[in-house]
């Protein structure tokens, strides 16, 4: 996904009924990565996440709780909150759809819609749970009765009000074979098409508020209020200034980009994308679906007990590598597997035995032999020719992998250069030349490998901010540390200056896999699972 004139990108919003989990994580962190990206680019740049505060979920969630439903919100977003904070996101807003700010744009969307006879009121009939207090679709049902509960459902009819949706089946079907790009990657787009070569039903747009009462008011009907996903898709405008600031919105407005899981595909490309049409609004550009985290080969569910709490894993092993290793693992598109050997894996070898030992090589020589001050040339010849091409093949493919949305492989490229650093490290062997006293030669070799970290942990800095602005600093790059630039990263010795270095002695320091094997066993034997 790469937009070079304005970047807009979006997490879907997440409801408030638990603790976040690693899901939740992965999006937002991809969110980050793809918006510090286009700030590296120096493409404006806005990104937007925030919560799903509505709807059943919700209203279950504080009956649980024996709270009010925005006590549950209240108790609940600041976990959301803290956890972005912990692992470094840069959302340039976070939007709650309890807010006036919200709401009051659902309310003029619903009356105009309503006014324009694009919603209007009718009976619903259909398979109804006295004890879930929801209907079912006939083909949900199992052996004719509750998948929730198991119980005997009832056939009920009900007043709701619902919005013209099939009306525009045709004009989406169009829409999406004239757009390729619109809904990716491919094969959702087929999914989405799929869908769509049945009937497209109107929406049912309201619940009765005997039944379900948390919700934002119909703005024509007091006895209602809004189905929980046509007030909460409203959020990817009405947080950018829709219907209340024109200039803003149509600063940012389209979106270039909508993150979503892959179970969310529906409602946002079908529902979504009609929802504006009505409205007559531009649609965005891009609708993106990432697969799920299993855990081991399992679904991620509370019954089964493994839930990962992306918390505890930032705290115990670093916010940086477990962003690192979200977006190296992941092949975007597809479900990937989160265990904790997997990550120690990565870690141990990426990180601890790659990046990490290269930075403390090369900035402890420069400490012992060159007093950490780094020389004012490069002075890079033949034997600098394949550290170049790995680190320039790395700048490239960096762009080119954003624009297919393929990160993980733009972060393979950059671990092939520094992997090519380590080779070359080697094969020039500057202890040797020190010890030979050609002080020429140790000075050539530091300051390219120093180079080439450099550019590196430039082009790092967008999925580990912390440890990548620590190395940077490192090597003098003070000023530029939190915000390194495409165009110095791309020209080898751009930026090339004298400089101090400090050494960097444990930047990763490696995980002692079997001591943390015996931890997790530990925990789990006294009954919490690892994770927490
Ligand atoms: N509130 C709606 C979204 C409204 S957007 C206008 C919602 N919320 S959610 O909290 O249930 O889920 C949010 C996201 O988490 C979804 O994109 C979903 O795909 C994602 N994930 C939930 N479990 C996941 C994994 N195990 N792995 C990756 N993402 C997963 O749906």
């Amino acid at each position: 996904m790469l937009d070079t004139t304005k970047f807009y990108v979006t997490t879907p919003i997440y409801y408030v009924n638990d603790k976040p989990h690693i899901g939740h994580a992965y999006t937002t962190i991809l969110g980050d990565v793809l918006a510090r990206y286009h700030r590296l680019l120096r493409v404006p740049t806005f990104y937007l996440t925030g919560t799903d505060e509505h709807g059943q979920k919700v209203f279950e969630a504080a009956r649980r709780n024996q709270i009010h439903p925005r006590e549950q919100c209240d108790r609940t977003v600041v976990r959301f909150q803290e956890l972005w904070r912990k692992l470094e996101i840069t959302h340039d807003d976070f939007i709650r759809t309890t807010e006036p700010r919200h709401s009051e744009v659902v309310r003029k969307i619903m009356s105009r819609l309503y006014q324009e006879g694009q919603i209007y009121p009718a009976d619903y009939e259909g398979w109804y749970c006295v004890g879930c207090e929801r209907f079912f679709l006939e083909k949900d049902l199992e052996r004719e009765k509750c998948p929730a509960c198991d119980k005997p459902v009832e056939r009920l009819v009900e007043r709701n009000y619902f919005f013209r949706m099939s009306a525009y089946q045709d004009w989406l079907i169009k829409y999406i074979e004239e757009h390729p790009e619109f809904i990716q990657p491919s094969h959702r787009r087929q999914e989405t098409l799929g869908f769509l070569r049945s009937p497209l039903n109107d929406l049912c747009i309201s619940r009765p508020k005997t039944r379900m009462s948390w919700g934002i008011e119909l703005p024509f009907d007091q006895d209602y209020v809004t189905y929980v996903w046509f007030d909460a898709l409203v959020n990817y405008i009405s947080a950018v200034g829709y219907l209340a600031d024109e200039e803003k919105f149509s600063k940012w407005w389209p979106a270039s980009c909508h993150l979503i899981g892959k179970d969310i595909l529906t409602t946002h490309t079908v529902y979504w994308p009609i929802m504006l049409k009505a409205m007559g609004v531009e649609m965005p550009r891009a609708i993106f679906a990432h697969g799920w985290w299993l855990v081991g080969r399992d679904k991620m569910s509370k019954s089964r007990g493994n839930v990962v709490n992306p918390m505890a894993i930032a705290e115990d092993y670093g916010v940086d590598p477990f962003r690192y290793f979200l977006m190296a693992e992941m092949s975007l598109g597809q479900d990937a597997c989160f265990t904790e050997e997997d990550f120690f894996a990565r870690y141990n070898a990426d990180l601890a035995n790659d990046l990490g030992n290269l930075a403390s090589r090369v900035t402890r020589m420069i400490e012992r032999h060159l007093d950490g001050a780094l020389p004012g040339s490069l002075n890079s010849g033949d034997a600098e020719r394949d550290l170049i091409g790995a680190c320039r093949a790395a700048v490239g493919g960096m762009k080119e992998n954003l624009a297919d949305m393929r990160i993980e492989r733009g972060l393979a490229e950059v671990m092939a250069a520094v992997r090519e650093g380590n080779r070359y490290f080697e094969q020039n062997a500057p202890w040797q030349m020190a010890k030979a006293g050609d002080w020429e030669g140790v000075r050539r070799v530091l300051a390219n490998a120093a180079e080439c970290l450099r550019i590196v942990s430039g082009l790092l800095f967008p999925v580990m901010p912390g440890k990548m602005a620590e190395l940077r600093q490192s090597f003098g790059l003070g000023e530029d540390a939190a915000r390194p630039d495409i165009e110095k990263l791309a020209v080898w010795g751009a930026d090339w200056r004298e400089r101090q270095a400090r050494p960097v002695a444990n930047l990763f320091p490696r995980i002692d896999v079997e001591a943390e094997r015996k931890k997790i066993a530990r925990k789990r034997d006294a009954g919490s699972s690892p994770e927490g």
